[in-house]
């Protein structure tokens, strides 16, 4: 008797709590799980980029490759995470110019994603400078399109 009551509360609760994640999912919004998938991708993104000095410096020109073929490919991925209009929400360094010219931001991506997959094929460590490099394919998109952190 008292372990089939054991058995009974045990259910009940397993059932309350997966309610409970279920309710805690379902609150999340559209909006909130896009700029989530992006900010994630930028910061993936960032360490990777991070690798290719890295690399450079330790003279592993395979590694360096494979970041960088790393980071062409998480290029292609950019335009997916503003795929909701204006959809800035709170923490977001969003700016609204993104959706006025889509088009030229989507481009951006593609500048960032074939500097990327020109190093990854070429493997020219002694050539790639990384305040050149993400001047021209981080800023060149930033300078746009987000806000200042701070
Ligand atoms: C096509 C445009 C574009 C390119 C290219 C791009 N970014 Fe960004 N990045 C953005 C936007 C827009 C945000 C803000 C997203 C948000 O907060 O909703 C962002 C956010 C970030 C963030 C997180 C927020 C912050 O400021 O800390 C990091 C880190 C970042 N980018 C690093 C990079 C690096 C490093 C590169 C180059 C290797 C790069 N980005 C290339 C547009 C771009």
């Amino acid at each position: 008797m008292k372990n089939i009551f054991k058995l009974v509360l045990t259910g009940a609760i397993a059932l309350t709590m997966t309610l409970g994640l279920v309710h805690a999912q379902g609150q999340v919004s559209p909006e909130e799980q896009e700029y989530v998938y992006r900010d994630s991708l930028f910061r993936v993104i960032s360490y990777k980029a991070s690798r290719l000095p890295a690399a450079k410096a330790a003279g592993d020109q395979a590694a360096f490759q494979e970041a960088a073929a790393e980071i062409a490919y998480l290029s292609e991925m950019i335009t997916d995470g503003f795929q909701i209009q204006d959809n800035i929400p709170e923490n977001s360094l969003a700016l609204p110019s993104i959706w006025e010219d889509f088009e030229d931001f989507g481009e951006k991506a593609m500048v960032l994603r074939d500097a990327a997959q020109a190093l990854a094929d070429s493997g020219d460590m002694d050539d790639y400078d990384p305040r050149q490099f993400g001047g021209t394919n981080c800023g060149g998109c930033h300078r746009d399109y987000k806000q200042r952190a701070n």
